[in-house]
Order: C-alpha cells, then sequence, then structure tokens
C-alpha cells in the first residue's frame, strides 16, 4: 500500500468506508426481503431441506453479504439461488439489509419448557418451535475429532466453532451441508485456505471424527 502513495491508499480505501457509514439497518425491510428467502432458508434462517438448504441464521453479517456478492458475480456457483441473487433482485442495498437481519436471528438448540401457569396458544408455540435448531448428532469419536478440530480449523472457525471474522460458523450448521462444501472446496468450485492440506489429506475416518465433534458443539 505505501508504494501507491497516500491519495491512492485514500481513493482505494473511500468506496468502502463510504458504504459501511450510510448504512442504516432497517428491520423491517430486512423482514421483507426475508420472505424470498424463507421459501427455502426458512421464516428464521434456520435452513432445511434435510441441509440442502444451510442455515444463514446467526452467522456474521459479513460472511452473508460476502457471499452473497459471491454468488451474484458467480464467482460461487449457486443455481438454485440465481433468480434471486442478481442486481435487479437483490440489490445492493437490499443485500446489506438481508444480511443484518439474519445475522441478528438467535436460534435456540431446544424447546424452551412452557409455564404451566401460562401456556403460549398453539400459534405462539408453534412460532417459538421455528426458532429451534438442534443439529442431530453424528456418529465418531468425538475426541479425536476434538483434537483434528482444535489442531486444524479453531484458529479461524473460532473454538467454538461459531466463526470469526471471515470464517463462518460450522457450530450448530448441517453436516450434509458442510460436507458438500468440502466437496466443492476440493473441485475448485469455492475457494478456501490451503485445501490440499486441510481437506484432501485426510482419512474417511478423520472426517466422520471430525463430523461428530462438529455436531455436537451446538449441544
Ligand atoms: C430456491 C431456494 C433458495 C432461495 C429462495 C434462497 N436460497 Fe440461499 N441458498 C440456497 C441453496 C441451495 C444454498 C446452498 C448452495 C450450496 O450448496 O453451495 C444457499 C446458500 C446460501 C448462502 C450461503 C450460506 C453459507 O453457509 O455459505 C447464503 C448467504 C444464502 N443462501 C442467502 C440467501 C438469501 C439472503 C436469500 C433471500 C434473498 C436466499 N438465500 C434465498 C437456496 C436458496
Ligand atoms: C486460515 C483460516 C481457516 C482455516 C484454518 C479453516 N477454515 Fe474453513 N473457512 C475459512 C474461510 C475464510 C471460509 C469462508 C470461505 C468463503 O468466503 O467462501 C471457510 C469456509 C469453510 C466451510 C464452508 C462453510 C459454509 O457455511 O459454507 C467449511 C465447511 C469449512 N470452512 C471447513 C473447515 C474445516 C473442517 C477446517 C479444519 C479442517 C477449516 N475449515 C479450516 C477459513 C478457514
Amino acid at each position: 500500500m505505501r508504494a501507491l502513495g497516500p491519495i491512492a491508499a485514500i481513493l482505494f480505501f473511500f468506496p468502502v468506508a463510504a458504504l459501511a457509514e450510510t448504512f442504516e439497518y432497517d428491520e423491517y425491510l430486512g423482514e421483507e426481503i426475508n420472505r424470498t428467502c424463507a421459501g427455502c432458508h426458512g421464516p428464521n434462517g434456520q435452513g432445511g431441506g434435510g441441509g440442502g438448504y444451510p442455515r444463514l441464521a446467526g452467522m456474521s453479517a459479513k460472511y452473508i453479504s460476502g457471499q452473497l456478492r459471491k454468488f451474484k458475480s458467480r464467482e460461487r456457483e449457486n443455481i438454485p439461488m440465481l433468480p434471486f441473487s442478481n442486481d435487479r433482485e437483490l440489490p445492493e442495498e437490499d443485500l446489506v439489509q438481508i444480511a443484518e437481519f439474519l445475522s441478528r436471528i438467535r436460534l435456540q438448540t431446544f424447546l424452551p419448557v412452557q409455564n404451566p401457569n401460562n401456556l403460549m396458544d398453539g400459534y405462539e408455540r408453534l412460532k417459538q418451535a421455528k426458532q429451534v435448531l438442534k443439529i442431530p448428532r453424528e456418529p465418531g469419536d468425538t475426541e479425536a475429532g476434538r483434537d483434528l478440530y482444535r489442531e486444524d480449523c479453531a484458529l479461524c472457525h473460532g473454538k467454538t466453532g461459531y466463526g470469526k471474522k471471515k470464517a463462518p460458523l460450522l457450530a450448530g450448521q448441517y453436516i450434509v451441508y458442510l460436507r458438500v462444501q468440502i466437496q466443492r472446496f476440493l473441485a475448485g468450485e469455492r475457494t478456501h485456505e490451503d485445501p490440499d492440506e486441510l481437506f484432501r489429506e485426510r482419512s474417511p475416518e478423520d472426517w466422520q471424527n471430525l463430523w461428530a465433534y462438529v455436531s455436537i458443539l451446538d449441544d
């Protein structure tokens, strides 16, 4: 950057800074845009389709918006989302709103016990149930998986698995979805740091143990 000189540096950083400053979160707009997403990702961004549609709730806004931009530029191919991730359907102003909206959703891992003196009606209870996502436990040696995770993944995906900076949460995500993404990284359809070292050189047993551990991170 120093080689560019101060003026080039200002020009280079200005657009990003300007966008961050003018962005004003509008929850109602977020909710409205989310109706489009809900058909696949669920009304609370809890995902579904047995993991064909990933959980989005509670991911960082930065990660969500980053992936949406990659879908738009087709740097990351996502055919089911093509009709929803273009400039007409999802302009940049909407993109930042929906990313913020989804990042703020806090899912539960169990349905709260009802207060026997103040029972909820069926509709309220159903609403509550839609905010619950508990990843089913995968078979495997969770202790061996924990060692692998801590050694090779925790640095970026966080010790608790809920993500850090640009690296998304793995905890609370569908294992089916995560496995597919590893295949995409290995096939060069998505980019990830060091795919050969991190992903290719691992036995099926190591993977099974790793996913077993990741699947209990949300317990
Ligand atoms: C027709 C179904 C469908 C709709 C509607 C849809 N998505 Fe998706 N979305 C998918 C699928 C399928 C994937 C996973 C693609 C893959 O396997 O790589 C995905 C992936 C994503 C991801 C990447 C998640 C990750 O962990 O990397 C984000 C972010 C996302 N969708 C946001 C949205 C938003 C925001 C909307 C609404 C504007 C939306 N999607 C609407 C089907 C849909
Ligand atoms: C050097 C940092 C780093 C390390 C180490 C790392 N990751 Fe990642 N990972 C990332 C980043 C950054 C992304 C987001 C990539 C993108 O923008 O598409 C990611 C994305 C992923 C995804 C896609 C998740 C989704 O929601 O689509 C999976 C799965 C994943 N990593 C698994 C792992 C596993 C398993 C390990 C350990 C064996 C690991 N990663 C180690 C940084 C890292």
